[in-house]
């Protein structure tokens, strides 16, 4: 049944020149439909749909100058067909319209045929010749940058995930492509470094190579450094290797891993996979938050799945979309049942109730402690169903006191969860302990006010950090 106009108040609808294929409203075409409304001709309905965003608004898909006339003439309200494009590109639906009465110009055919791509990358050059009345390869001419741009942001993409040794499957779920469009970029994987590899040949440094060519730091080092031994690969990156179970470290490495709360130092990484495996081993890293591992696994050849509950697909695809709810009936995770297993753990996850408000609201960090207790003992046991015999856990952790407002003496050891708590709580669930590192936080990042007044009063601070190393 063909639906009726209804008529809406013309200040409720509005003109978004997102969706508007033209370059400008024709003020003369205004002029004449006004006229003509003014001598009572009436037009048809224009078209709308609801406003994303703005409830109770409508944005116009086709009518612009009929509401524009319709406005001149002091009219309160316009007949209108309000539309359901349902999943049709707006953008497009506009431009189909507009060719009826008066074809686009050269310059508006363009413009549409490049914003609707940047705005869906998915659509056809069919799909944007027929709206805007053009032929394919016209659309080709238009977009072929554009395009260009997209094919080799997803290449990197692919590439930096083959080699992290994601899954071509997984690869494709996450990247929303088809698994024979993975394959045909994974044939491109032989000759995509050739360039950057090149200009490493020249002398180019790692950065000046990673911006060039749009590729991240981790993935530039991957291929500086392809061929050589760890020691190598610590004394490239200028990394002193500690010997002893002491790694203190005083600030993050900015080349890898993204600013996040709680992120760890890519130094830490890089020792724990240095004494505890060997290239090519497949790491696993539960709760990734801003890619550390990922990026130093890149760059000491390891192969690195990664989870975070933190969706970052443009910027992140390799860490792939995952929330742990222990409370959850068999909400065992599929990437775990793969038969390829990982050999190592590492386990970084939100410290109990420090820093909570700093992460999404149903992070671990705001759990109260029973249940994060509860929360750890479930994932450990997990772990240990999951993975194989010879996998190895490195658990990074720290003493929780609440020693923020409180004396030393005062300090309820109840409240608290200490490393022992994580110690046994590892033992009941079957891993043994192997090592114990101390990595402490950096305590610069107290002020000296701060200090002083903690002095005072007694209070004893926490700046002892542990990775636990458990088989
Ligand atoms: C300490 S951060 C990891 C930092 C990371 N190692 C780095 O250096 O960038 C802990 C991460 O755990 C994630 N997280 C907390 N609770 C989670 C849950 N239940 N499931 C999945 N991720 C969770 C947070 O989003 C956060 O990114």
């Amino acid at each position: 049944m063909k639906k009726s106009p209804v008529k809406i108040a013309i200040s409720d609808i509005l003109l978004d020149e997102e969706i508007y294929p033209r370059r400008s409203i024709d003020q003369k075409r205004v002029g004449i439909f006004a006229e003509n409304i003014r001598d009572w001709s009436q037009f048809d309905p224009i078209e709308v749909e609801p406003y994303p965003g703005k409830s109770g608004k409508y944005r116009i898909l086709d009518g612009a100058h009929r509401w524009s006339a319709y406005k001149a003439t002091g009219a309160s309200y316009i007949r209108c067909m309000i539309k359901n494009l349902e999943g049709c590109d707006p953008l497009l639906y506009a431009a189909t319209k507009a060719i009826g009465p008066k074809q686009l110009t050269e310059e508006e055919a363009r413009t549409t045929a490049r914003r609707a791509f940047q705005h869906n990358p998915r659509l056809t050059t069919a799909e944007i010749g027929k709206a805007i009345g053009r032929a394919r390869r016209t659309v080709d001419s238009y977009i072929a940058d554009l395009k260009a741009v997209i094919l080799m942001d997803l290449d990197l993409k692919i590439f930096r995930m083959n080699a992290l040794g994601i899954p071509q499957e997984r690869i494709a779920t996450r990247l929303e492509q088809t698994r024979d469009i993975v394959r045909s970029h994974l044939g491109n994987m032989a000759t995509l470094p050739k360039s950057p590899k090149d200009d490493l040949s020249r002398g180019y440094t790692v950065s000046q190579v990673a911006e060039k060519h749009g590729w991240t730091e981790a993935m530039v080092w991957s291929l500086a450094l392809q061929g050589k031994d760890d020691l190598a690969r610590f004394r490239e990156l200028n990394w002193g290797l500690r010997t002893w179970d002491y790694w203190h470290f005083n600030d993050c490495d900015n080349r890898f891993g993204d600013e996040w709360p709680g992120r760890i130092p890519a130094q830490l990484i890089g020792h724990i996979l240095y004494y505890f495996s060997r290239q090519n081993d497949l790491v696993f890293d539960p709760m990734a938050g801003g890619g550390v591992t990922a990026d130093v696994c890149l760059t000491f050849n390891r192969r690195c799945w990664a989870l975070d509950m933190v969706d970052r697909p443009d910027k992140r695809p390799e860490i792939e979309p995952y929330y742990w709810d222990m409370d959850a009936v068999g909400a065992n995770l599929d990437l775990l049942k793969a038969k390829d297993k990982p050999d190592f753990i590492i386990f970084d996850p939100p410290y109990f109730d420090k820093k909570a408000q700093e992460y999404e609201a149903k992070s671990i960090s705001s759990l109260p402690r029973h249940k994060y207790l509860r929360f750890m003992e479930g994932f450990f046991r997990q772990m240990k169903k999951h993975t194989k015999h010879s996998t190895k856990l490195a658990f990074i952790n720290a003493d929780w006191r609440n020693f923020q407002h409180t004396p030393a003496v005062n300090e309820i050891p109840e409240d608290a969860i200490l490393v022992d708590d994580y110690l046994k709580i590892l033992h009941k669930t079957g891993w043994r302990r192997t090592h114990i590192i101390q990595a402490p936080l950096s305590s610069e990042r107290f002020d000296a006010g701060v200090v002083s007044a903690m002095q005072k009063k007694k209070i004893l601070g926490v700046t002892s950090r542990y990775v636990i190393i458990s088989k």
